[in-house]
């Protein structure tokens, strides 16, 4: 076989109604739907190498240039659910070369952007190699990306992805992400996303771990529920260009994430003394401001502050006067909402 290469450039996501809860093979709790972001990707290479390998699968990978056998048991466990179609990497060595636009040690998950970047070479090449165009291509995409990292599903399509059976969508599935199938407001599809990162460390507690804590949670079942709840309230709000009562789910949304964990038994914490000064700093910042910024957390300390583009100016010079100095290094992401991945 000669030597073929495909290269995908794929991008993060913040989730605004959160997926936290899972079972089976991947299938969320709840339904979860995220804005794409635009400066924070992963662009990866899978180049199948012209000598042969092994039966199982036969990579190294690299994370800038360097070498990283810590990374193989993780996307080995990946391959393998899905390798019933990979019978072209079967007894192939092959390459996985990776980079993420973010520093490796922000704090950011890399997880959402690898893992989609990923499946999307796997599919691409594999439809090369074939000569099959696979008929819903970002479909696939997604539900390959879900089984390496749940909200890796939301990663592959621009704006906003909806991962999770909801009633008022017919389209959405457990199985992978949609791409939002309504009208929204434009206010949303230029929506900023500062990351403002607080801490960069190695979370205490992984999202594997946390969701698993969600299984005999006392507050699951309701919290599930109010998910969908959620959802619905923010349908409509995305329609209206309703940024504040958006914002308002969007902030209760985080904080019920964060809650989940504080009462999962073993409880923890991942926000920091920081994090906490920002929320606070945000909701007076609106108060004297009239500016409709709001927050939302991951699975970790950093804050996402979200407001529209309009305000990008006065929201820059707040970050830069007030709250850098809460932050790691000073360090912060300009992101905003982004269309979705590329192919190189
Ligand atoms: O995809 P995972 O297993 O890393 O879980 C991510 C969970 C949250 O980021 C906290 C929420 C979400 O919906 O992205």
């Amino acid at each position: 076989m000669v030597q073929k290469k495909v290269t995908w450039q794929s991008p993060s996501n913040i989730a605004l109604i959160k997926y936290w809860g899972k079972h089976d093979v991947q299938i969320p709790a709840n339904p979860s739907l995220s804005f794409t972001l635009s400066k924070s990707f992963t662009e990866t290479s899978l180049t199948i190498l012209d000598e042969p390998g092994n039966k199982d699968f036969d990579f190294e990978l690299y994370l800038d240039q360097d070498l990283r056998p810590d990374f193989k048991p993780k996307i080995t466990t990946f391959l393998k659910r899905i390798e019933a179609d990979l019978d072209f990497l079967k007894g192939q060595k092959f390459r996985i070369e990776t980079h993420n636009s973010f520093p490796h040690s922000s704090g950011i998950a890399s997880s959402a952007s690898g893992m989609s970047a990923l499946a999307l070479c796997l599919l691409s090449l594999k439809q090369e190699l074939e000569s099959k165009k696979e008929e819903s291509f970002f479909k696939k995409a997604s539900t390959w990306s879900r089984l390496g990292s749940g909200s890796a599903s939301r990663s592959v399509y621009p704006k906003l992805s909806l991962w999770g059976k909801h009633k008022a969508i017919t389209e959405s599935s457990d199985d992978y992400a949609i791409a939002f199938p309504e009208r929204v407001d434009p206010i949303f599809e230029d929506f900023c996303d500062y990351i403002l990162l607080v801490d960069k460390g190695e979370k205490k507690v992984s999202s594997t771990v946390g969701h698993q804590l969600m299984n005999n949670h006392p507050y699951a079942q309701r919290r599930f529920l109010q998910a969908h709840e959620n959802l619905d309230a923010l349908l409509k709000y995305l329609k209206l260009g309703d940024v504040e009562s958006f914002g308002e789910i969007v902030e209760s949304e985080a904080l019920t994430l964060h809650a989940m964990m504080m009462t999962s038994m073993p409880y923890f914490i991942l926000m920091k003394p920081n994090t906490l000064k920002i929320l606070e700093m945000i909701w007076a910042f609106r108060k004297e401001t009239s500016i409709p910024a709001y927050f939302t957390l991951d699975a970790g300390a950093n804050v996402h502050l979200l407001f529209p583009k309009v305000y990008e100016q006065q929201l820059g010079d707040w970050v830069n006067t007030e709250v850098k100095a809460l932050l790691k290094n000073g360090d912060y992401i300009c992101d905003a909402v982004g269309n979705g991945p590329l192919k190189l």
